[in-house]
């Protein structure tokens, strides 16, 4: 392949293609990114980044509400949707600015257009073939539905439209209670929307740890946001003023929006990785621990491949496929260790395995868990947020999960990560010393109660 036009060919411009373009280029690789929108792709223009400004501009609602509790006199106005959105985009415009400069200073060509593989080392962009001697598919995914709905973009919408409203709706029916439908659900509640969230499975965001949903379930009773658990959605009729939607059992719930929040899909249909004979199972693309797919010289990374799907998920496979084209022979991911976060009021950050999971690897009797209040955390006192720090580990072995539920916990999710990741034991975590006031201080307590000598929380 000394004749191919680039090293590596990267298909989609997303967290996992723009992550490896920009490691192989700073490696030396010569590379194309192939994109047909913008550079960024979900995670920056209708994802993580945008819907966490619409949950900043919601924390501020509710803190001009909530002033009084601080002896602060302030008034809550009232959103002004235009105003909230041009803060949001210009959120979105300096980080797109800032890529697209970093893109062309590493020497990154940009290939604009769709690309199709059409070959193992060929991709296709509007009837021209460029070849390289490794591809990395980064197609990423889409907002999923369900069958016998359709999304018209005006009653019924997914997050993409949910991004661009220009009104606050009077009332909202979130479908599914999952990540995306909490975030958004918590965002329309603070902007002063009336909130439904219609959830199938027993509890909200079921993924994470039993006591992290039931937490943010009564927070979300406290803020009035209505929520149907164990109730799957049957259908939904157009009306005139909204939605009619009928759930499992016959209760129709009405609303101004129907906000689909379902899942993501892998975005690899018609690209060519079926006739390239990749090996695929409903649509996502199977790739093995080094992201190499069956294909030699084909490697996939982000949402296309099963697993989380998440931006920093997403940059870690991009790194670690350009580092393996270099030759550095980089360790392989453990999926196990990434964080994850739910930016809600409040929030949820975790890493590792929660409690059942835990219980089911190691046996219910090998494993120990503590729950330390936020109660008891002055920061947290200060600002007024509830929630607390659970730990979980194996009888005499390394702590194996971390869950965090409270305003803010996010930011804590960095230090949670070092100790998970790092194979930490409790005795070794509770000596090193937290700032005070901080939520921090909450993980360092709660490491203390696990290594049997609480500070400030009963023993
Ligand atoms: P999700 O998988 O988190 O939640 C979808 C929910 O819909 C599930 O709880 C499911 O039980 C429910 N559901 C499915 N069919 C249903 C039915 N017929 N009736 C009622 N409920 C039904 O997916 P979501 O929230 O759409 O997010 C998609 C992806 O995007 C996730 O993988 C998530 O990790 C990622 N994401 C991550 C964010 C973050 O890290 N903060 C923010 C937003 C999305």
């Amino acid at each position: 392949m000394a004749d191919a036009d680039y090293d590596v060919l990267i298909l989609g411009a997303g967290s996992g293609g723009y992550a490896c373009a920009l490691r192989a280029a700073q490696l030396g690789l010569k590379v194309g990114l192939v994109e047909k929108d913008k550079l960024g792709g979900t995670c920056l223009h209708i994802g993580c980044v945008p819907t966490k400004a619409l949950l900043h501009a919601a924390e501020v609602a509710d803190s001009a509400r909530e002033s009084e509790q601080f002896g602060v006199r302030a008034s809550f106005d009232g959103i002004d949707m235009a105003g909230v959105n041009s803060y949001k985009d210009g959120v979105v415009a300096r980080l797109f600015k800032g890529l697209s400069g970093l893109v062309k200073s590493r020497g990154i060509t940009v290939i604009e257009g769709e690309g199709r593989l059409t070959g193992p080392r060929e991709v296709t962009v509007d009837g021209t073939a460029y070849t390289a001697k490794n591809v990395v598919l980064a197609s990423g995914s889409y907002a999923r539905s369900l069958p016998g709905l359709d999304i018209d973009g005006e009653r019924v919408i997914t997050s993409d439209q949910a991004l661009r409203l220009d009104r606050v709706p009077a009332s909202v029916i979130v479908l599914g209670g999952g990540v995306i439908g909490c975030e958004f659900a918590s965002v329309w509640k603070s902007f002063g929307a009336e909130v439904t969230i219609l959830e199938a499975l027993p509890r909200l965001v079921a993924v994470e740890d039993e006591a992290s949903s039931k937490a943010l379930e009564r927070a979300f009773r406290k803020r009035k946001i209505n929520f149907r658990t164990g109730t799957p959605f049957q259908s939904v009729k157009v009306t005139d003023s909204g939605v009619a939607v009928t759930v499992e059992g016959g209760d129709v719930i009405e609303a101004e929006l129907l906000l689909v929040a379902v899942g993501r899909g892998p975005s690899t249909d018609g690209l060519g990785y079926d006739e390239q004979s990749i090996t695929m199972d409903r649509g996502f693309v199977i790739a093995d621990e080094r992201c190499r797919t069956n294909v030699e010289g084909v490697y996939a990374v982000g949402d296309i491949v099963p697993g989380l799907q998440l931006a920093h998920r997403g940059f870690a496979q991009g790194i670690f496929v350009a580092e393996e084209l270099a030759g550095l022979e980089p360790q392989p991911i453990d999926e196990s260790g990434i964080p994850r976060v739910t930016y809600s009021h409040p929030e949820i950050a975790s890493v590792g395995l929660n409690e059942s999971a835990a219980a089911e690897k190691f046996g219910a009797d090998n494993i120990e868990s503590v729950t330390y209040d936020l109660g008891g955390n002055g920061k947290s006192q200060i600002l007024k947020t509830q929630g607390f720090v659970k730990l979980v580990r194996e009888k005499d072995g390394p702590v194996v999960g971390i869950h965090l539920v409270g305003d803010r916990v996010g930011e804590l999710i960095g230090e949670a990560q070092l100790i998970y990741n790092w194979e930490g034991y409790a005795e070794d975590v509770a000596p090193l010393i937290h700032a005070h006031p901080t939520q921090n201080e909450a993980l360092g307590e709660a490491h203390l109660a696990l290594a049997g000598k609480p500070l400030h929380a009963h023993s």
